[in-house]
């Protein structure tokens, strides 16, 4: 990639730490900002992320959070994921009242997310290139993402909310590095597998949000951004609709 990139994922409604990330990527003189899905669920500013997201990304892929909203019962979510679900589909609903036209604006942005996204040897999606319910986590799924990668050299995806990286050794085996704050990692063009972690809800044991830094000479960062964990915890409390777990678990990042 020929400038700097900022790739982001699993926002998760938390408007909190999508703006601290925000205001990282501004100071390091990112040009495009890409994201790998599940801007809204389980949080609870889910409209005014879609808007954050409207304004600055320049696309986000679909994850299986974005995709809830078209049905009343998610497809194999969990209680907690679907109650979530259930309360964010209500926020973003159209309804004919004041500010219907930015409604329709938001839910339509929603529904046309894409599945993926292919840029020069990148490929993008949320779960897996095959489906955003998929979870890339271990040395065996990682092999399918890498087979269904083509010509593609590098794949980015979500979902897990654990930073990570895979890489395809030359007899096809899978070496797995977990990325360190801050550290520059070049592949030199090796083929990898990059989950970019989460923003809004971190699932590692570190409850800072996570971003992805891609330079223009191919080498890449991640980047942890502390951000005020309380207010959107309090926020998700003294919401009635949104259990409570969904708040306590952002302070320990799990
Ligand atoms: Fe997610």
């Amino acid at each position: 990639m020929p400038e700097r990139i900022a790739i982001v994922s699993d926002v998760h409604a938390n408007l909190e730490a999508l703006t601290a990330v925000m205001q990282d990527i501004a100071r390091r003189r990112v040009k495009k900002i890409y994201c790998l899905g599940d801007l809204i669920g389980y949080g609870p500013d889910p409209n005014a992320c879609i808007e954050v997201a409207m304004a600055n990304f320049e696309f986000v892929i679909k994850g299986n959070h974005d995709e809830a909203i078209s049905y009343k019962i998610p497809k194999r979510f969990k209680r907690l994921a679907a109650q979530a679900a259930f309360w964010t589909r209500k926020q973003i609903k159209p309804r004919r009242a004041p500010g219907y036209r930015e409604q329709r604006k938001r839910w339509s942005y929603v529904k046309k997310m894409p599945r993926t996204r292919e840029l020069g040897v990148w490929l993008m999606a949320h779960g897996s290139v095959e489906s955003n319910l998929d979870y890339v986590h271990d040395a065996e799924t990682a092999l399918e993402v890498f087979e269904d990668m083509g010509e593609s050299r590098l794949c980015f995806l979500g979902h897990t909310h654990v930073p990570g990286i895979f890489l395809l050794g030359e007899r096809d085996e899978i070496h797995y590095v977990e990325p360190e704050d801050g550290k520059r990692y070049q592949l030199n063009g090796r083929k990898a597998i990059i989950n970019v972690g989460s923003v809004g809800q971190p699932r590692d044991e570190d409850p800072r949000a996570c971003w992805v830094l891609a330079r223009e000479d191919g080498s890449f960062s991640f980047r942890r951004v502390p951000y005020e964990v309380e207010r959107t915890a309090d926020k998700i409390f003294r919401t009635r609709g949104l259990p409570n777990s969904l708040g306590e678990r952002l302070f320990e990042g799990e």
